[in-house]
């Protein structure tokens, strides 16, 4: 255990003690419900927040191999991402240069030296290099390759995933450097995904977001799924920038705080890790395992979910035990999916004109107080 580490198990020791969080904010907060109903507010989101910061698109290791291709939508426009013969990853939009058709249908994988398009069948490498243009002779003359080859899009691989900024400007690469030695030290380039999947739900992606902001929901909405597994309400909460880590402590942390002392506490073990990567991504990080987490609007109350259960190295565990593990981490999002959607509903009744987040909300409290200040 590092010397962070330690400090963050006292941190989390005294919150459980106290029986508060630490109080990083003073006041409850008042978040209006236009927050989740006014479109130009979530217009500005796109502009300001979605195209700017980043997503992840894809895991590293879903193109390992030179030559392994995968076309995946983020934000409603298609992209396609390549591993080239020289092992290098490539982004290019989904949109061919003579005429604009769409190269791959969505979701298409495979392993192949290039891409041809299927309007007239121009053709492409990995790295993105026109390579092929029939009739190229007889109708296109002093025709330059070299001006119609797909353009790549900037990412940064980290964490063993490909994580990009939709708009072809610099983006916010800094929120991977702030954690990417602890990401080195918990190996997470090295997990593999075991399950994977892309839910369409009906709230605004900041409900979404919120319910991952916070533990005080879990015993009164996870009875039946995580909270056993978690101490309620009791978390330690670090800010970075607009991002964030907070750590959770699991149940078994309890014993551990009660007969040891704090040389012989252990941190992996007890503690999943949530790092929040601004505007609405999350990787977390469980002792054995790391699930990441992207909310992606489609439309003021139409939100893409993006879920990777990913083993972490370590021994190896059986079917059953990953299996276990699985379904209940599918069971608490389709709980938490229920609840932002009855939320989405009751905001259409009028019911309320805000919401009232308390001082232990204090992640949401940042993130709406990013919000504010970003988006503007
Ligand atoms: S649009 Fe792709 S080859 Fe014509
Ligand atoms: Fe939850």
């Amino acid at each position: 255990m590092n010397p962070q580490e330690l400090l963050i198990l006292k941190r989390m020791k005294s919150a459980i003690d106290s029986g508060r969080v630490e109080d990083l904010c003073t006041s409850s907060l008042k978040v209006p419900i236009e927050e989740f109903t006014d479109i130009s507010i979530f217009e500005r989101e796109l502009k300001t927040l979605f195209k700017k910061y980043l997503l992840p698109i894809a895991a590293s290791d879903e193109i390992a191999k030179p030559g392994d291709f995968l076309c995946r939508e983020v934000l409603g426009q298609s992209y396609i991402l390549t591993r080239d013969k020289d092992k290098k990853v490539n982004i290019f939009r989904n949109v061919c240069k003579h005429r604009g058709a769409a190269l791959l249908e969505c979701e298409t994988k495979g392993n192949q030296k290039a891409i041809s398009c299927p309007y007239h069948a121009w053709t492409y490498d990995l790295s993105g290099k026109l390579i092929g243009v029939p009739e190229k002779s007889v109708g296109f003359p002093n025709f330059k390759e070299s001006e119609h080859n797909l353009k790549p899009m900037p990412f940064r691989e980290s964490a063993g995933y490909i994580w990009f900024c939709s708009e072809e400007v610099p983006s916010s690469f800094g929120a991977l450097d702030l954690f990417a030695e602890e990401w080195k030290n918990y190996e997470l380039a090295s997990s593999v995904s075991h399950f994977q999947s892309q839910t369409l739900v009906n709230f605004n992606w900041k409900l979404g977001v919120n319910a991952f902001l916070e533990a005080y929901h879990f015993n009164s909405t996870h009875p039946g799924s995580v909270a056993p597994y978690y101490v309620n309400n009791r978390f330690v909460f670090d800010k970075y920038g607009e991002n964030a880590k907070i750590s959770l402590p699991m149940s078994s942390i309890l014993e551990q705080f009660s007969k040891l002392s704090p040389e012989k506490w252990e941190f992996r073990k007890h503690v999943n890790l949530v790092y929040f990567i601004f505007p609405g991504s999350f990787i977390f990080v469980l002792p054995d395992h790391t699930t990441v987490l992207s909310f992606q609007p489609l439309g003021i109350d139409k939100t893409r979910v993006f879920a990777d259960f990913r083993i972490l190295p370590g021994p190896e565990k059986s079917e059953r035990y990953w299996q276990k593990n699985i379904d209940l981490f599918k069971k608490a999002l389709k709980e938490d999916f229920e609840i932002s959607e009855s939320i989405q509903r009751g905001l259409a009744s009028t019911a309320n004109r805000f919401f009232t987040l308390a001082t232990f909300e204090s992640p949401i409290q940042h993130f709406q107080n990013s919000l504010n200040t970003l988006r503007s």
